[in-house]
């Protein structure tokens, strides 16, 4: 199997994705299943949203530096849907915003994976070439198995807070 770390995340993005389809064909009232649903995007997210703050963007940073803005975008998009994910977790599937909410979250989703994979990876596989996403997707693998599953484990959001901050 391939560790090329652009490979995993849009594995990832793939995965995703089919989770946002199976919610759009929840019917309006199955609150079980889009629950069910909502919980797999949440762990989906967190995990996926970790591995790209703790080992993928911090490197694009360091080795790209030409693309810190996008990094920055990115940080404040990952953030965004952070929050709703945060909200999403702690409401019932029948409370009144909870379809909307998620249905902000999956166009927010969307509209970033796409940015990702259509204007930045493109970028970052040129710069960073293939030996060094080879080994950062090898770290990921590692990683993926100690990621946070949940939104309020505090490994989840601390990555975010560092790069902005520091
Ligand atoms: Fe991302
Ligand atoms: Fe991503």
């Amino acid at each position: 199997m391939s560790t090329d770390a652009i490979v995993l995340l849009k594995d990832d993005h793939k995965q995703i994705r089919k989770s946002f389809r199976d919610f759009e064909k929840a019917g309006d009232t199955a609150y079980a299943t889009k629950g069910r649903i909502v919980d797999r995007i949440i762990e989906q997210l967190t995990v996926h949203t970790y591995l790209e703050n703790e080992y993928m963007y911090p490197q694009v940073r360091t080795l790209l530096p030409d693309r810190e803005d996008d990094v920055l975008e990115s940080y404040e998009e990952h953030h965004v849907a952070d929050v709703l994910v945060l909200e999403l977790s702690a409401m019932a599937p029948d409370d009144e915003r909870f379809t909307a909410k998620t249905t902000v979250l999956i166009e927010s989703v969307r509209h970033h994976m796409m940015e990702e994979e259509d204007d930045w990876f493109p970028e970052v596989r040129k710069g960073l070439g293939r030996k060094a996403l080879q080994e950062i997707g090898a770290e990921m693998v590692k990683a993926r198995k100690k990621a946070p599953k949940k939104p309020s484990q505090p490994s989840a959001l601390k990555k975010t807070l560092d790069a902005v901050i520091s």
